[in-house]
Formats: structure tokens, sequence, C-alpha cells
């Protein structure tokens, strides 16, 4: 394995990697490393539902009665009633008929957008012969989700990425697309910029060029609308043409990735997607705490009002200090740095004086374009945001030092 030592060596060698922190407890958003006590700025777990005692006293619920595994797949003995009624509720929140559970929101990706392409030529296997061969193409947002990227690459369907949410760009391409099946595919917020899809102007192109529009809403669930069910709820639009997909990680606080679509859809993809059926699901005290924390983002609504007041007050403080703030639309508010050294010894000046922020490098990111990636929270108080404004205008942020 000389060519990994080598990479190995080489990867060391950089001034870009620092020690993960091993937290004890939970950011919410406040959390115990190494003895220390941290605030986190992070964090995914948006509305403190993780930890939250309704969300543990349901999936302690879940693990006494089932205990920590399921031990078999969906489709042999393993479809466990608490999936049903977890897959009930995620369809209803996303207004279709069905939804589909993943183990995690990446294998949602990764096994669903190969699938969508790929479930006919499954079925030939056992005689299906199609009325038509049918050319599928995606149209792919530049800035997409690795996962998304990822399960475009295995479809092996042709895929055109746009500029980022430039809608003349995805037109342009959908114009000169000759495929008979177009996929436009996007996040609902985008992970690493915090900006939202122009979903209004895109669906206008998809109905224009009877396109199917694929929105990964990781970050927008649970955040995003009157009633916390994402980036549609919050453009009003519930449209035929929308799959919808979503992560179970990050507003939801627990894990597993899901579909949203029709139940026919939903059907295929229950015998033709891999990702469904040839591999664990989640284990069942986290889909009982998931019933639980889905329902708490709408009945406790006062956690989605506090996050934003927190998003607004972040990004008046950082404004007022004199910093430019590239997107500002949801809590996710990245600081831009550009060089991945810079980004690097900032987030470790910060973590020396108790903060974690994420420092968003290449792959996450392009090479060049590094960011401090802040995630507000529910939980913050304004002494905390108070705290990392004023220990960021101390600091020098195109090198990254004091
Ligand atoms: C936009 C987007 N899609 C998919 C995923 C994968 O979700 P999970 O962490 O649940 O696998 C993420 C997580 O980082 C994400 O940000």
């Amino acid at each position: 394995m000389k060519d990994l030592q080598e990479l190995a060596a080489w990867l060391a060698s950089r001034d870009t990697e620092h020690d993960p922190l091993r937290p004890t407890t939970l950011p919410d958003p406040t959390f115990i490393s190494d003895g220390r006590e941290f605030v986190s700025f992070s964090t995914n777990n948006y509305l403190a539902l993780a930890s939250s005692a309704r969300v543990k006293a349901r999936a302690a619920e879940g693990l006494q009665r089932f205990g920590v595994g399921n031990c078999e797949s969906r489709l042999l003995g393993g479809n466990l009633e608490v999936y049903v009624a977890l897959e009930a509720k995620l369809a209803a929140i996303k207004k279709k008929e069905s939804a589909l559970l993943f183990a995690t929101g990446y294998l949602a990706n990764l096994g669903v957008i190969p699938a969508l392409v790929r479930s006919g030529q499954l079925a030939r296997a056992y005689g299906y012969s199609p009325s038509t061969r049918w050319k599928h193409a995606f149209f792919s947002d530049e800035f997409n989700h690795l996962s998304i990227r990822e399960g475009i690459r295995a479809s092996g369907a042709p895929s055109f990425a746009y500029r980022h949410l430039d809608m003349d760009d995805l037109a342009g391409k959908l114009r000169a697309s000759t495929a008979e099946i177009r996929i436009i595919i996007t996040d609902g917020v985008f992970s690493q910029h915090g900006d939202i899809v122009p979903l209004p102007d895109m669906l206008a192109l998809a109905e224009q060029y009877d396109a199917v529009v694929y929105i990964d809403d990781a970050h927008g669930t649970g955040v995003l609308g009157p009633t916390g069910a994402g980036t549609t709820e919050h453009f009003g639009i519930e449209d035929s043409r929308i799959i919808h997909m979503g992560t179970l990680s990050k507003a939801y606080g627990s894990i597993g990735g899901f579909v949203a679509v029709d139940e026919y859809v939903a059907g295929i993809l229950r015998v033709s997607c891999p990702a469904y059926g040839f591999t664990s699901t989640i284990p069942p005290d986290q889909a009982y705490g998931l019933l639980e924390a889905i329902d708490m983002v709408v009945d406790e609504p006062e956690r989605r009002i506090r996050l934003w007041e927190n998003q607004r007050y972040f990004v008046r403080c950082m404004q007022e200090a004199g910093f430019t703030l590239s997107s500002t639309q949801t809590p996710i508010v990245p600081l831009h740095v550009g060089d991945e050294g810079a980004c690097a010894r900032l987030a470790g000046a910060l973590r020396a004086e108790g903060v974690h922020v994420d420092a968003i490098m290449f792959p996450a990111i392009g090479p060049g374009d590094s960011r401090l990636r802040f995630i507000m929270n529910a939980h913050h108080t304004a002494e905390q945001i108070d705290h990392v404004v004023n220990l960021l205008s101390r600091l020098d942020v195109t090198r990254g030092t004091a």
C-alpha cells in the first residue's frame, strides 16, 4: 500500500488539518469535549430536538419494545410497523401519497437517483419489455450536495451542470437537450451556501420543458415554511412534478433519509432500489424518536421562532461588525474565507476560545472557496452570539490570524 502511505504523508503535511473534537455530550448547541465546554455554531441539530426530553422518552419506549436493531430487510421480515407509521408521517409533511425510508440521506440520494433511470433496465431481468427505450438526462446545480453528484454518476445518464441558481443557464441546457425524460435536481437549501433554490422559476421551466424536479431538502425540512415542512411550504408550492428527498439527521435530530413520491413511484422503488431493500434501515428506537421529533416541529413552534430570531440577530451583529455575508436567507450563514489554510486557522482560533465552527473546504466546496459555515440554533443565547462576533472581529479573516 505504498500509494496510500505516500498519500497519507501528503495529507499530514497540509496546514488545513486539525484534530476533530471528541465531544462527550451532544451539541444542543453547548457541549463538553476533553473536559471543556464549547458552543457549536455548526450543529445540524437546528431545533435542539436530538437530546430533548420528549424525543428521548419516545426513543426509550422503542428501545424497550425492540432493542437496538432490526436485523432484517424491509422486503423480508423487517418491515416493522413503526417504519410504516414514520413513512406515512413523512409523506403527509411533503403532501405526497407515499414515502420511503432509507438508512441515511446520503444513501437515499445514492440509491434513488440511479433507480429513477435504471428501474426499467432492472425489470427487464424479470421479463418486462418497455414500449420505448427512454433517454434520460439530469440537470444539476453545480453546487448540489456530493451525494446527489454521486447518485447521478451511478445512474450512468448524461448530466448537465448549470451555474448555481442560474435559471437562464438551466433554461438553455433544457432547451438544448434531446432527452425524453429530463430530471432537474437541486438542493432546497444549499448546504454549504445557505441560499434557497428559486423554486417557482424552476417549476415554470419544468412545466415548459416537461421536466421532473428532484429536491434534496436536507436543510429545509423542519426549518423552512410556516409549519417547518420545508422549501416547498416556504414557497407555498404543491406540484406533482416534484420528487421530495430529505434527511432525518438534521432538524429532526436523528438519522435516516427519505423520499416522498406518488405511490406508483414508491411501488417501483421498493423493488428496484437496492438501497431500500438490500440494506438495513434505521433502528426502531430512532424511528420512535423521529415520530416525536416530527410532531414537535409543529407543536413546539417556539423552537423555530427562536431559531429564526437567532439567525436575524447573528446576521445583524455580523453586518454591524463589518462582515460581508454571502447569504442570509437561512440559518446556514457562511463567512467566505477563500484560502484553506486561513480557514482552518480561523476555526482553530475560535476553538481555542470554546467556539466550534466548521471550516468547509474542498471537496465539500470548490478549491479556494473555503468558508466558515455558521449554523444557527434555537438554543443559542444572545451572549453566545455576541461572543463569537467579538472573537471574529479580533481576527484577520483573510489570513486566519489575530
Ligand atoms: C443537501 C444534503 N443532502 C444529503 C445529505 C446527507 O444526509 P445524511 O447526513 O442524512 O446522510 C446532506 C448531509 O450533509 C446534505 O447536506
